[in-house]
């Protein structure tokens, strides 16, 4: 039965590897739905889907809302900015408050980590998670490793590399845990300041030289300089990171094979990543943006379904 583990996406920690071929299988599907003339299907007609997000965003804000439209769904959108969470009214009022309106899921981005999680516990809509502060990310990540599948046939046996600010990067540790569900070994790069002390007890591979790392990988995660979420400076510049963590073209030429690039965007073009680079045939990054809207189609399909079998 293709039927998924969990009610609610709050985590990759949450999921098996079966529940994640379940949904690349899904993603497949409706990735040759969306490269139709007809981009639509009507599985969720009788389905409302409510966007919170409290944070920015927007990759992950029009993809799920693509995503939505394009299952059938019923869509509301709710950004903090401009609603009465500034008036001083609880994550909890907030969602009771839209969940009256008879709201089935509830798709969360939220600065606080766990929030996705509180509120799967006390509501009775599906919850996703689209990234909880600096806890996860997990369309994210299953959005990369079906992306790295899709250009190398499998993630099972590839060695992948996450370079930069580890430390401040949901992106980072939703994607250690599905590389490492999909049998992927995984290491991190970058400045000691921006590594979690211990993070070797995850089971990945620490180095702070970025040749080697690159020399040691088939698929190089390039992630951002994560600033709004710093409480302090952990790099002397951005200028002297982009010297010893920034990809660039000469770099990527120097190695002795063909490694594919990867990034969750928003890219900041010429600190972790040179145009060069990032507009190269190395380059897989609009293709994990085009493969987000398929996997976000297989999660909340996936859910819904276990909403209309209850
Ligand atoms: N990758 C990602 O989460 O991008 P947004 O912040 O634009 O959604």
């Amino acid at each position: 039965m293709n039927n998924l583990s969990v009610d609610h996406l709050t985590g990759i920690e949450q999921l098996s590897a079966e529940d994640i071929e379940i949904i690349f299988q899904t993603a497949d599907q409706f990735k040759k739905v969306i490269n139709r003339p007809i981009k639509k299907v009507p599985s969720l007609r009788d389905i409302t889907i409510a966007n919170l997000f409290f944070e920015n965003s927007t990759r992950t804000k029009l993809s799920f809302e693509l995503a939505e439209k394009r299952l059938s769904a019923d869509v509301v959108n709710f950004s903090a900015s401009n609603s009465s969470v500034s008036k001083g009214e609880t994550l909890i009022d907030t969602v009771n408050n839209i969940l009256s309106m008879k709201v089935d899921m509830v798709v969360m981005r939220h600065p606080y980590p766990g929030a996705a999680q509180f509120l799967s516990e006390r509501i009775g809509a599906r919850v996703i998670n689209a990234g909880d502060g600096k806890h996860e990310h997990p369309t994210q990540a299953l959005l990369d490793t079906y992306s790295i599948r899709e250009r190398l046939g499998t993630v099972a046996g590839k060695k992948v590399v996450i370079v930069g600010d580890i430390s401040h990067s949901r992106v980072a540790l939703s994607n250690i845990y599905a590389l490492q569900r999909l049998g992927a070994e995984v290491m991190v790069c970058g400045p000691t300041t921006l590594i979690p002390k211990h993070i070797e007890l995850l089971g990945v591979k620490v180095s702070h030289n970025l040749r080697e790392a690159l020399e040691w990988c088939d698929v190089a995660n390039m992630l951002r300089i994560q600033l709004e979420r710093q409480d302090m400076q952990h790099i002397p510049s951005l200028r002297e990171y982009a010297m010893r963590y920034g990809l660039d073209k000469s770099l990527m030429d120097s190695l002795e094979k063909e490694i594919v690039v990867m990034h969750p965007g928003p890219i900041n073009r010429g600190v972790e990543i040179t145009s060069d680079v990032a507009d190269s045939q190395n380059a897989i990054i609009l293709d994990q943006v085009e493969n987000g809207v398929a996997i976000r189609m297989a999660i909340i399909y996936l859910l819904a379904v276990k909403i209309e079998r209850q």
